[in-house]
């Protein structure tokens, strides 16, 4: 026989669970969560599987990871399988969706292509279904933890190379319905609008769905929108990730225009996977010249071997202020007049232990081949310079937004306010 009080609390225990999983579908609201830079890798990972990191990729289409032997695998005439497709990686024609299943010779097993953006090696994966969460959010704290099912592609062990310590694969954020913020906006129901916060140290988050992002500024939640700017989102060739048009040229210190070459438009990528900003030959030259001829304050010196920038000066010669290192600004004059101004936080990057900070913007190699044999964008912006800015990619709206440096207004991207009210 149940006494009453073991009835009471086993109908407690269920009514909890009916109402758990309710709360816990928050079908609707928008996504949030941690990202932490990793020290050896400088890439950025959010713990989006079971708990497990996954890096983050502005330019991949897809989630891949390494999978359990016995994971399911979609058939190719799954519409998702098709949307696996869409975007191919650099370097990889398209050959068919997938390959006879060894059980069942009728069958057709579904593969993609997961790609490592840091090595460059792309192999072949089954795309099965697996289980990702993040925290719901009214983006001025968590409110509770979300799980979907998603479609994912597996790799082998090897596509692990060069990733963080503890990464089990890649989370893509590029404009396909496959990627991160493309999957959270088919199964919460939410934009596909997303906004990252690189932190310059400590935790860093990112927000998808849409929605305002807070930080807290003294203790009270700011919000954000009201320092975002936004210029058009632009697609270049064949690639699933962003990019803006500076069709107004780039300025050093507010008031040089950087003479360039007049023929291209100035596309601008932008790279959570690459730790500083590459720009292509015929830019980088007069660029670095007119940022040289702005610095006349302080006298520049050799960097170290192997290091890939030019401009370096004594850390110790340079003045620190609110908004970084006290150097000429660099301005991008995007379309539709707003100018993006990166100030020393987030030009001037360490090297030689912090003695020395060199100018982070180095010279594209050549023969880049990430834009499927067409000429590469004039920049791939990187992550030092997208760091301590809250930047907006909003699909919905295609268009994209950036704040500028947060220091400079006394906060950062580690304010985010991780307490889940009671
Ligand atoms: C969601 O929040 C919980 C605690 O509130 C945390 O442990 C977990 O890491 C969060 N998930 C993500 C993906 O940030
Ligand atoms: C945040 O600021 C924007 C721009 O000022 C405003 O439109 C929006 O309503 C604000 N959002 C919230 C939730 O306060
Ligand atoms: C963070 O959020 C919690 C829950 O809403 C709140 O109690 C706390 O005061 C907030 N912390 C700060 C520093 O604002």
């Amino acid at each position: 026989m149940w006494q009453p009080k073991t009835l009471l609390l086993a109908v407690t225990a269920l009514i909890c669970v009916l109402a758990c999983t309710v709360a816990g579908d928050r079908t609707g609201m928008p996504l949030v969560t941690a990202i932490t830079k990793d020290a050896a890798t400088s890439l950025y990972t959010a713990p989006l599987m079971s708990g497990n990191p996954l890096v983050l990729d502005l330019s991949g289409p897809i989630i891949w990871s390494t999978c359990p032997t016995g994971h399911s695998t979609l058939d190719c005439n799954n519409v998702d399988c098709m949307r696996a497709h869409r975007f191919h990686p650099p370097n990889c024609p398209h050959t068919g969706f997938g390959k006879p299943d060894d059980d069942d010779p009728y069958r057709c097993k579904c593969t993609a292509h997961p790609h490592n953006p840091v090595s460059g090696d792309t192999t072949s994966g089954d795309v099965t279904r697996s289980e990702l969460s993040a925290n719901a959010t009214d983006g001025k704290n968590p409110l509770g933890p979300v799980s979907f099912t998603a479609v994912t592609s597996c790799a082998p062990d090897s596509l692990l190379a060069n990733l963080p310590a503890g990464a089990v694969g890649v989370a893509g954020l590029a404009r396909s319905g496959l990627s991160f913020p493309g999957q959270v906006a088919g199964k919460q129901g939410v934009s596909s609008s997303f906004a990252l916060c690189l932190p310059s140290r400590g935790t860093g988050v990112a927000m998808f769905g849409g929605g305002t992002l807070f930080l807290n500024q003294v203790g009270w939640p700011f919000n954000t929108t009201t320092l975002v700017s936004y210029t058009p989102l632009r697609t270049y060739k064949e690639s699933p990730g962003y990019f803006m048009s500076a069709n107004r040229g780039i300025l050093v210190n507010r008031a040089q225009q950087v003479p360039l070459p007049m023929d291209a438009p100035l596309t601008i990528g932008l790279s959570s996977t690459v730790p500083y900003t590459e720009v292509r030959p015929d830019v980088y030259r007069p660029f670095i010249k007119a940022w040289d001829q702005a610095m006349v304050w302080t006298a520049k010196v050799a960097p170290p071997p192997g290091v890939p920038f030019e401009l370096c000066y004594p850390s110790s010669k340079l003045s620190l202020t609110r908004f970084g290192y006290f150097v000429p600004d660099v301005t991008l004059l995007l379309d539709g007049g707003a100018g993006w101004t990166l100030r020393g936080g987030n030009t001037m990057m360490w090297v030689d232990g912090g003695n020395l900070a060199c100018f982070a913007f180095a010279e594209m190699k050549e023969g880049n081949t990430g834009y499927g044999g067409h000429e590469a964008p004039a920049m791939v912006i990187g992550t030092l310079q997208m760091e301590d800015n809250v930047v907006v990619f909003d699909q919905e709206n295609l268009r994209l937004g950036f704040t500028g440096i947060l220091t400079g207004r006394g906060f950062s991207c580690s304010n985010f306010n991780f307490t889940v009210p009671a």
